[in-house]
């Protein structure tokens, strides 16, 4: 009889990228709390960085916290390396790290639209085939945004990039299938962006069907969910309160 039992996530290792503050931080912690251990992987937040591991290792696992800019090809090449130099073999791999800038297509320099796939895409794609490169099966998930069912014109350079890595996330479900799973979570409104309290979550809620905001707890769950199926790859969970059958934009 096949075991379709889900996944045990205890004791594996996980890689999360973005990891020393706001989303990124709760997923990890969640892991965390699954006794996943966890590289804590941080650009410009060193305190946070360490802040989130001293958290993670009183939920009783191991945790690192490694540096790298993703928008720079040469860090992001070295990044997997140096995780496993620090943690051993990864298992886990959450593509979480991102800039949301707001700029039109006009607006957009070409160096923005480059430092965008990069820390979007390539960043991933590198990870994804390290990932995979080690032999060992594992599972990886990518954060989406639900902005990628519809035409987010206020964003530009981070819509062409996150639609990007939407189409990354189906190529390598099929390239890296049977031993690894690859899978995204399209999160809509959670956390205000950089410059916004809650008050721009309460505006914005009556544009969700289900008018609310959620939380990162919502999304960790997803993520989890994800992570312990043995049968689902190249999927994507919105997790937006129904945004993504909406077809316009809300701001
Ligand atoms: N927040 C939401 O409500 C929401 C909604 C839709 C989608 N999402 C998606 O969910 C994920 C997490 O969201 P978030 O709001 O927590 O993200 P965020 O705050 O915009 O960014 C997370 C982290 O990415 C890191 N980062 C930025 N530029 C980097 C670079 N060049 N190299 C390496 N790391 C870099 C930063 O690390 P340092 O601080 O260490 O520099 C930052 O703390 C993102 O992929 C986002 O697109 C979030």
């Amino acid at each position: 009889m096949m075991d379709n039992s889900g996944t045990t996530l205890a004791g594996r290792t996980a890689l999360v990228t973005g990891a020393a503050r706001r989303l990124g931080r709760a997923i990890a912690l969640a892991l965390a709390q699954q006794g996943v251990h966890v590289v804590v992987h941080y650009n410009r937040s060193a305190d946070e960085a360490v802040a989130t591991c001293d958290e993670i290792r009183r939920l009783g696992v191991s945790a690192w916290h490694v540096q790298a800019d993703l928008a720079d090809i040469g860090q992001a090449e070295t990044l997997f390396e140096r995780a496993v130099g620090e943690a051993g073999p990864i298992d886990i791999l959450v593509n979480s790290a991102s800039t949301f800038e707001k700029e039109t297509i006009w607006e957009t320099s070409a160096q923005s639209l480059e430092a965008n796939l990069r820390l979007h895409a390539t960043g991933p794609l590198i990870l994804a085939r390290a990932l995979a490169g080690q032999n060992r099966g594992g599972a990886i998930v990518n954060m989406l945004d639900t902005r990628v069912t519809v035409y987010d014109r206020q964003h530009a350079a981070y819509h062409i990039s996150k639609r990007v890595l939407l189409t990354l996330t189906r190529m390598l479900a099929l390239e890296l299938a049977p031993a690894v799973a690859v899978n995204a979570v399209a999160p809509g409104l959670i956390l205000p962006p950089a410059g916004q309290d809650e008050s721009y979550l309460k505006k914005l809620a009556h544009c969700n069907p289900l008018n609310r905001y959620g939380d990162p707890g919502q999304v960790a769950d997803a993520i989890l969910f994800l992570l312990r199926s043995r049968f689902i790859t190249g999927q994507v969970i919105y997790v937006d309160g129904g945004y993504h059958m909406k077809g316009h934009m809300y701001d």
